[in-house]
């Protein structure tokens, strides 16, 4: 008695089963000329028959009440198929199954997509909303948002870069990014995102899907950030010597590009400023221009001292120029008679242990400060520049290579900088 009634609840249950449609997705974003799936199932009382399913796509906005009219996209009778359709579609045709595949889409076949279907005894029911189906039309292009009203990007901004497409972007990836046409590997999303922007981030972005489609368009990431690295460069007609021409360039990296410039010279401790151009010139240099320079490069985010550079003009008198010829002949002879001994003590001791020699030479140090004054703390700290002062004397001893340009000249050479 019992059994029965449970198969007698079952049955009825079935026999009652609503009637009902279900969609998954609701809403889909899809690129042109790929395929999508509609995933549907539906039911019905078991009492009917089912007679014909049908996808269709209405003309325009409709009632939701089983009246609906439009194009059949799918149809139990094949010639119901509206031209556009036909060969592009599959239906999983399951029992409850009315899963849809959708080939080759285009940017006309944006819409709504219901399911229908039809049994004996004039049972029919419609799936309430469908799917709204929407078209991403390449090519992608890439935005760029702050936090800023002006739109304006400086150093420690948070970025959001976002690649998309017209109407809609898929949400399906990879995404790929591109920085001046280079691959970033770490950037999938469809969204790229930069915390704390640095002057290092400054270049043109694109982006596309990885592995397919033409990238986008390229933007500019217009970082603006004081200068950097700046430094000084000497043009010379020659070496440096008395009544050359010089030029001491202030080069920078700046965003904006620098508007003033500052030189200074340091002389006996005293600090003046000397020339608020680009470049610095001297047409002809004397000893009047020894000294040490740096120059300042400033545009609306800040500035930037250089490093300084000491400046030796080298005076070429007569005196001078004799001694130093006697001074190279006597070098050539110290070297021819060195050659001589060397030939020598190779072919009578001709295995000798290398012996440790220290060079013959003293070395005074003096150390100068940076008089850089960075404006952000990661480089508050005192730039030291370390000068060694290299009195090279003439002695015929093996003597370090050093980029003297000229035997007996006091030779400033840089050896750190940190
Ligand atoms: C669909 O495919 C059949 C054969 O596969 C072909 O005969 C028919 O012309 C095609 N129809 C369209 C509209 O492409
Ligand atoms: C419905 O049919 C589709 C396509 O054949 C299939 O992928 C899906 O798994 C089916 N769903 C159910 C619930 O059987
Ligand atoms: C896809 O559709 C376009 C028109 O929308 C057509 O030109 C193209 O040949 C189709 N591609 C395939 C593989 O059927
Ligand atoms: C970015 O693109 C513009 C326009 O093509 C070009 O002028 C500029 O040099 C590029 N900038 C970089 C950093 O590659
Ligand atoms: C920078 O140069 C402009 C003219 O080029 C001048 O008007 C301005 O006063 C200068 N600013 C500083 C801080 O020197
Ligand atoms: C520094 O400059 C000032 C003014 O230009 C001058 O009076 C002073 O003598 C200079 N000091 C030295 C050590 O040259």
């Amino acid at each position: 008695m019992f059994f029965i009634s449970i198969l007698l609840q079952l049955s009825l249950s079935a026999a009652l089963a609503s009637w009902s449609v279900s969609y998954k997705p609701r809403s889909i974003c899809v690129f042109e000329r790929s395929s999508v799936d509609f995933t549907c199932s539906f039911d019905y009382p078991s009492v009917y028959t089912l007679k014909t399913t049908k996808w269709f796509k209405p003309k325009k906005p409709q009632k939701q009440d089983g009246t609906q009219q439009g194009i059949f996209v799918h149809h139990s009778e094949v010639a119901e198929i509206d031209q556009l359709y036909k060969n592009r579609t599959v239906y999983a045709n399951q029992d409850k199954n009315c899963s849809l595949q959708l080939h080759n889409i285009s940017k006309s076949d944006i819409g709504i997509y219901l399911f229908r279907f039809e049994t004996d005894y004039r049972g029919k029911y419609t799936g309430l909303g469908g799917i709204n189906l929407n078209v991403a039309v390449l090519p992608f292009r890439v935005t760029v948002t702050t936090q800023k009203m002006n739109g304006r990007i400086h150093e420690g901004d948070t970025v959001t870069l976002r690649c998309s497409t017209e109407n809609c972007t898929p949400e399906q990836g990879p995404f790929a990014w591109f920085k001046n046409h280079l691959l970033l590997p770490q950037a999938t999303e469809n969204e790229l995102r930069i915390s704390s922007v640095s002057h290092n981030d400054f270049g043109n972005y694109s982006c596309g899907l990885k592995n397919s489609s033409p990238s986008s368009d390229k933007i500019l990431l217009d970082v603006r950030y004081s200068p950097k690295n700046v430094e000084i460069t000497i043009l010379t007609s020659g070496k440096i010597a008395q009544g050359n021409s010089l030029t001491l360039i202030c080069k920078s990296n700046a965003n904006p590009a620098v508007t003033n410039y500052t030189w200074f010279r340091i002389r006996d401790a005293n600090i003046s400023s000397i020339g608020f151009d680009c470049e610095f010139s001297i047409k002809a240099a004397s000893q009047k221009d020894d000294g040490q320079y740096f120059c300042t490069a400033k545009n609306d985010m800040g500035s930037q001292n250089s490093m300084i550079v000491a400046l030796k003009v080298e005076v070429h008198d007569r005196h001078f120029l004799l001694s130093a010829t006697a001074l190279l002949f006597f070098v050539i002879a110290v070297l021819l008679v060195l050659f001589g001994l060397n030939i020598r003590r190779k072919q009578f001791t001709p295995k000798k242990q290398p012996t440790k020699q220290t060079p013959a030479v003293t070395v005074t140090e003096a150390i100068y400060e940076n008089l850089r004054k960075s404006p952000k703390s990661e480089e508050s700290h005192t730039n030291n520049l370390i000068y060694a002062d290299l009195n090279l004397p003439s002695s015929t001893s093996d003597r370090p290579r050093s980029n003297s340009q000229e035997a007996g000249a006091v030779v400033y050479s840089l050896l750190s900088y940190k």
